[in-house]
């Protein structure tokens, strides 16, 4: 058994520098194949303790003739001699952190020669990714050890994030997992557009258990609401309510975010701003979509001055808007507002898509329309309560799947996303978004995402864009790439002293529950219903 107390001794340093990390000699008694990158290790300097991450791992001799004419194996005394003496294990490791009587630093020196190094011990990781608090939420353990990890959850909510990683690596177990924590420690509101219906009931999986969504964790905080009430009640879920969209609430500029799913020509798009200045915000829609036949269209196109083929073209392309169900010309009840309402209350909004979720026009065009018209209330609150010298909005965080879709560098200077990204937390709102593929996404959003947390990605431009401007990039790279093909992520960037590989916490089975100290809430029947009558007074 080894003594998880007290830290193992691994070895002693033997060169390196600050910029190209440190050479670590192994001692013979332990197995280089332990020795897996990602781990982090102590170093006890004069003043201060260095923590550093393995990020290479290497086998060594003092003879070259060793290696073209190996020693006999077959006598157990002369191979231990020579373990240890003649040929050794090195690690590389990249120092991440000082631990000095005042506190943590970055690191700007080097632990001398023959400074002894050994395994990181849980005082250690704690004292720098904290413990349990009000807002500290456990998030997994280091590689290969069994202490916890904790997130600050506050600090985490002050930027937009992103989730990273191929498809299949846990992106959304993770998210889900961030979620419950910002649910439990109450930082922030939150607004998930779910487009696979993974958040709110359940959650699907591989694993033998059925996950809990957040609204069985935690059932008087979050509400669920529909764009397709048949398929979530095909689910057995009861909705909070059911979001129709009138095509009077639709602008130019949420068509135009649609231009490559929707295969729209520059003029189309022109023409829908010309549409829009000529009927005005409540009619162009309506005018266009209602137009039954090409005769019609081009009826129109002669009343607005418009040219017949690219109003014909336009027309055709969006035709698709009419199959949604959840688009009406008016909206007898502006769901927006309701949504908002809700996120007022410090409550959490699951916006479930059913069976849109397969159709990405549907999904962007409801995330887009919804974040623009909330950020403008934000914006405006935050602004009037400047001038009052009041209190802003409590802080909202909106998550999104597929960010690419939103934030591709055609789109990202147009849209609510592209805007939320980059004004950081001026108005109170942020994104968490979620991809599988990040070289897609603006590079300079890519740059203002505050906390990265990054499972496996293969793709060389996919792990050059979510590393690009951080420090100690080629190591970090070694580490991202060799990360497990599930549950595992790099954590790097505002929320975190230093860089982490972690393995995810577990979530889905009865312990994990208990493991995250999600308790549940017991609620009396009918309380959700009492607790919306108390909202909407009737
Ligand atoms: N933290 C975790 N706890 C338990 N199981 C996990 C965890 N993370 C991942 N898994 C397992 O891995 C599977 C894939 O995870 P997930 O659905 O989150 O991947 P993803 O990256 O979101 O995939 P996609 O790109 O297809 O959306 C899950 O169904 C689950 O079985
Ligand atoms: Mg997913």
């Amino acid at each position: 058994m080894i003594d998880r107390m007290r830290p193992r001794r691994l070895g002693m340093v033997v060169g390196g520098s600050l910029s190209e990390g440190l050479v670590v000699k192994l001692d013979p008694a332990v197995s280089i194949e332990e020795m897996a990158v990602g781990r982090y290790v102590s170093l006890q300097g004069e003043t201060r303790r260095f923590l550093g991450m393995i990020t290479d791992v290497s086998l060594a001799s003092t003879d070259p003739a060793m290696a073209s004419n190996p020693p006999d194996q077959s006598d157990p005394f002369i191979a231990k001699v020579i373990a240890g003496t003649n040929v050794f294990g090195t690690l590389h490791i990249a120092p991440q952190l000082a631990i000095g009587a005042d506190g943590l630093s970055p690191v700007r020196t080097i632990p001398a020669h023959f400074t002894q190094v050994q395994e990181a011990s849980e005082e250690e990781i704690q004292r720098v990714f904290g413990r349990d608090d009000k807002a500290h939420f456990y998030v997994g353990t280091p590689l290969d050890m069994e202490m916890r990890v904790h997130l600050d959850l506050q600090e985490l909510v002050k930027r937009s994030n992103g989730v990273f990683g191929k498809s299949g690596t846990g992106k959304t177990f993770l998210t889900r997992l961030i979620l419950a924590g910002i649910l439990q420690k109450g930082v922030a509101s939150t607004l998930i557009f779910d487009m696979h219906g993974e958040y709110g009931w359940r959650g699907k999986t591989e694993g033998p258990y059925e996950v809990k969504g957040l609204k069985q964790l935690f059932p008087s905080k979050v509400f669920v609401v529909t764009l397709d009430q048949e398929s979530t009640l095909k689910k057995g879920i009861h909705a909070d309510f059911v979001v129709h969209i009138g095509y009077d609430e639709i602008e130019p500029k949420d068509i135009e975010t649609l231009r490559e799913t929707l295969n729209l020509t520059d003029l189309a798009v022109q023409a829908c701003y010309h549409l829009e200045r000529r009927l005005g915000q409540k009619q162009w829609v309506s005018r266009l979509l209602e137009s039954r036949d090409r005769e019609e269209v081009v009826q129109l196109a002669n009343e607005v001055g418009e040219n017949e083929n690219t109003l014909g073209a336009l027309w055709r392309r969006l035709q698709l808007l009419r199959r949604f169900g959840f688009l009406v010309p008016h909206a007898r009840e502006d769901s927006v507002h309701r949504i908002l309402e809700y996120l007022d209350t410090g409550k959490h909004v699951v916006l479930e898509f059913g069976s849109y979720g397969d159709e990405l026009a549907a999904y962007i065009l409801v995330a887009n329309l919804i974040t623009r018209r909330l950020h403008d209330r934000y914006v405006e609150r935050t602004e009037r309560a400047l001038e009052d010298g009041g209190r802003g909005a409590a802080p909202l965080v909106i998550i999104v799947e597929e960010a690419h879709k939103f934030l591709n560098p055609d789109v990202a200077s147009q849209t609510t996303f592209g805007v939320i990204a980059r004004e950081m937390r001026k108005y109170n709102v942020t994104l968490l978004v979620v991809d599988q593929r990040p070289s897609g996404i603006d590079e300079e959003v890519m740059s203002q995402l505050g906390t990265k947390l990054t499972c496996l990605l293969e793709n060389e431009r996919d792990i050059e864009a979510v590393l690009s401007g951080v420090q100690r990039k080629s190591e970090l790279r070694q580490v991202l790439a060799r990360l497990a093909s599930k549950q595992q992520a790099l954590i790097f960037g505002h929320a975190v002293p230093m860089p982490i590989p972690i393995t995810v916490a577990e979530y889905g089975s009865p312990e994990s529950y208990k493991a995250l100290n999600i308790t549940e809430e017991t609620m009396e029947p009918g309380q959700i219903e009492k607790e919306i009558q108390e909202l909407w007074g009737n």
